[in-house]
């Protein structure tokens, strides 16, 4: 009820409506109303209550609720049920324990994250409302080996959201996003699966919107940066959050029905920051240099290590650095 209120009140921005209306439209009583209107305030809307005339919205607050986000969404399933909370351990964690009981498509997002992880074990900075971090529960019917392809999806979708803003962004394979040699978002895909059967597969992905460089503390200050620090404005979150969403769906849905991987090979191609680089291949404590010539058709990573030969490399545990820093 709360979340329609919040419809109706944003439908008349211009003007108030009155406590009659809303008690009419939607058969509750006006006392009802006064309270989810108290609730609305608490999570930091501006509202503004004349007698006899209504209710008027003055202001929304920069949360990542569903109210918050629909007015940015134009897809059918991803997004289209948001479990928000204002702090939480990991969003990664949360969605796991959902995935069996939710749909395709939900999301996990929390202004802050306690116990943020990245790939490899490592941790993730989420300091409150300062970026996004959200889980995607999907559910697709595709062999577990194919996997590794969403995470490549969901890189091309944030270069594309980031793209539709005006920003130039670079996809560092498998599952960063760099601007001007440092990274500005991660992605770590996690998955439950039988032999040959996927239970669920889980998308978390961080971007860091608008942290300061006071976020960035000790060996994390030398990789990491933010939307913000980049380009020297604070982004709108709801509206990048939004299209990430619609620009995934737009590739996930032609991979998962027709096993049509060609869109994201096209955005990972062009927008590689990797490919004609000398880089260092780093799996556990061993490490090995070599050329990246390109992505193949299945978005392996196509090297040669000086003789010619080109090998591909699968994501998986390798960490790829320029051979003088993280590019
Ligand atoms: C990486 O680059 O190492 C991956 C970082 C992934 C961070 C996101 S933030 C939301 C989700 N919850 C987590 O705990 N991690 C992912």
């Amino acid at each position: 009820m709360k979340d329609k209120i919040l419809i109706l009140l944003k439908e008349n921005r211009d003007g108030f409506i009155s406590g009659e209306k809303i008690s009419d439209k939607f058969g509750v009583s006006r006392s009802a109303i006064w309270k989810y209107m108290n609730a609305l305030k608490e999570e930091g809307y501006e509202i503004e209550s004349i007698p006899r005339k209504g209710y008027r919205l003055v202001s929304s607050p920069d949360i990542l609720t569903y109210g918050e986000v629909e007015e940015y969404l134009g897809t059918k399933i991803i997004g289209r049920k948001i479990y928000y909370f204002d702090t939480i351990d990991s969003t990664n964690i949360k969605a796991k324990e959902l995935a069996y009981k939710e749909d395709e498509g939900t999301l996990v997002i929390a202004e802050e994250q306690t116990l943020g992880r990245g790939r490899l074990g490592r941790t993730w900075i989420s300091p409150k409302k300062k970026g996004i971090w959200m889980s995607i529960i999907l559910k697709p019917s595709i062999d577990p080996m194919k996997v590794a392809k969403i995470t490549q999806i969901g890189a091309a979708a944030i270069a594309l959201a980031l793209e539709d803003l005006g920003i130039e962004a670079f996809i560092k394979w498998p599952n960063d996003i760099v601007m001007n040699g440092k990274k500005v978002c991660g992605i770590l895909t996690e998955m439950s699966c039988e032999l040959n059967m996927i239970n669920y597969v889980i998308m978390g992905v961080g971007i860091n919107v608008n942290l300061d460089s006071e976020d960035f503390q000790g060996e994390v200050s030398k990789v990491g940066t933010s939307l913000k620090i980049e380009t020297g404005e604070k982004i709108n979150r709801k509206e990048l959050l939004g299209l990430f969403l619609n620009r995934f769906e737009e590739l996930y849905m032609p991979f998962i029905e027709k096993d049509d991987f060609s869109s994201t090979l096209k955005v990972c191609r062009e927008k590689s920051i990797l490919i004609g680089k000398e880089v260092k291949l780093i799996r556990g404590s061993e490490e090995k240099k070599c050329k990246v010539v390109g992505l193949n058709g299945d978005g392996e990573l196509e090297v040669d290590y000086g003789n010619g030969v080109v090998e591909n490399v699968l994501s998986g545990e390798v960490s790829v650095r320029g051979l003088y820093g993280y590019v």
